[in-house]
């Protein structure tokens, strides 16, 4: 089924075209690659799975409540727009803001596919070059199941403005850190922690499942911003450390000010003003936004972007605490949540098999 369909929002243009200018480079030395490197690309060609079969496609959405979300996760649940609604009125918005959450993860992927493309063209090192390569691959399977996943909500939303101008700016950037920077640093910091969010909060399998098996290969691709920045960055004068500095806070509170379901609400015939003023104030809303930067900021820290001006923008975003955790321990909490639902859907398919199997001998023995 085509997602074209699902769009409601009218007269969506079929393409996004944005011009580049950049310069492609070929890297003729083919030394060993950095260790650390070379180790993720490894990592990278080794968990490749396949998103057909890896997740349990047979299970479905809830039909009141799609991912089974608590209603106080909304940003609108403690206003009167809430509670006037009728039953009807609330299942429809659920669907709808829900859909809006998972079609920004789609729109992202495919943002991530488009930057890993070029991550490939652009950047000088040959190990880099390699690991990008497999992110490609990565960023096209996360777009095959957030479209599936979209699909069963019968509904679709294209990417918000917000989000358009950070990836419009990661693209246009001729300099090919500043596309990493935006994209693998603060786009899929972001997305990490939005991902981790579902995981852990919806109740509903499918949801689960497909987050955190994309999330096991986003926490590589945040680690291979993180290392190839990290040897990049001290190799720069300070006036252009000091302009990577100002274009990634002005991102960060980009992304946490402007941010908002706008489109879903005007589809919902709801005021859209009051309803994002709503979602600013609301204290559920507020955690999480903060919570956004968990996985960002201790990236920013080891990367060398951390003078005393991006310290004091975390300071008073509240999230500078962050800076103390340790992405390694993080990495390893995503992939052994993914394999611990891995486990899941292998114990279910062979409750499946043994029950068609003992059905089989049931209806032999009758038979004779
Ligand atoms: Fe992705
Ligand atoms: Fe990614």
């Amino acid at each position: 089924m085509s997602l074209r369909d699902l769009y409601a929002v009218p007269d969506i243009d079929p393409c996004w075209t944005v011009p580049q200018n950049f310069d492609t480079t070929f890297n003729w030395e083919y030394d060993d690659g950095r260790k650390p490197m070379m180790h993720l690309y490894q990592k990278g060609k080794d968990m490749q799975w396949n998103a057909l079969s890896r997740v349990n496609w047979d299970e479905e959405l809830d039909p009141e409540n799609p991912m089974e979300l608590p209603d106080e996760m909304g940003a609108l649940y403690y206003t009167p727009i809430w509670a006037k609604m009728n039953d009807k009125e609330k299942i429809n918005a659920r669907r709808h803001l829900q859909a809006w959450n998972i079609s920004q993860f789609l729109q992202g992927e495919q943002a991530a596919l488009i930057c890993a493309s070029k991550t490939v063209q652009q950047v000088p090192y040959l190990d880099a070059k390699f690991y990008a390569a497999t992110q490609v691959m990565d960023e096209a399977r996360h777009i095959e199941a957030y479209q599936k996943l979209l699909n069963k909500f019968g509904v679709a939303y294209p990417m918000t403005p917000p989000l358009q101008t950070l990836v419009d700016q990661a693209l246009r950037d001729s300099r090919w850190d500043m596309t990493y920077l935006a994209m693998q640093v603060v786009i899929e910091g972001l997305a990490l922690a939005a991902f981790a969010n579902i995981r852990d909060t919806a109740k509903n399998s499918l949801a689960q499942q497909v987050n955190a098996f994309v999330m096991e290969d986003e926490s590589r691709h945040v680690a291979f911003g993180r290392i190839t920045l990290k040897d990049y960055y001290p190799h720069l004068t300070q006036a252009e450390r000091d302009e990577r500095e100002d274009f990634l806070i002005e991102a960060c509170y980009h992304m946490r000010d402007r941010f908002d379901a706008r489109e879903a609400y005007q589809a919902l015939g709801l005021p859209v003003e009051e309803c994002a003023a709503a979602a600013q104030e609301c204290g559920y809303m507020k955690m999480y936004r903060t919570a956004l930067f968990q996985r960002i900021v201790p990236i920013v820290r080891d990367i060398g972007l951390w003078s005393e001006k991006v310290q004091n923008a975390y300071a008073d975003m509240g999230v500078l605490d962050f800076a103390k955790m340790d992405y390694r321990t993080l990495m390893a909490g995503d992939q052994k949540r993914a394999e611990e639902l891995d486990e899941i859907n292998r114990r279910k398919r062979q409750e499946y098999v043994e029950g068609v199997a003992a059905l089989g001998a049931s209806g032999v023995s009758e038979a004779q």
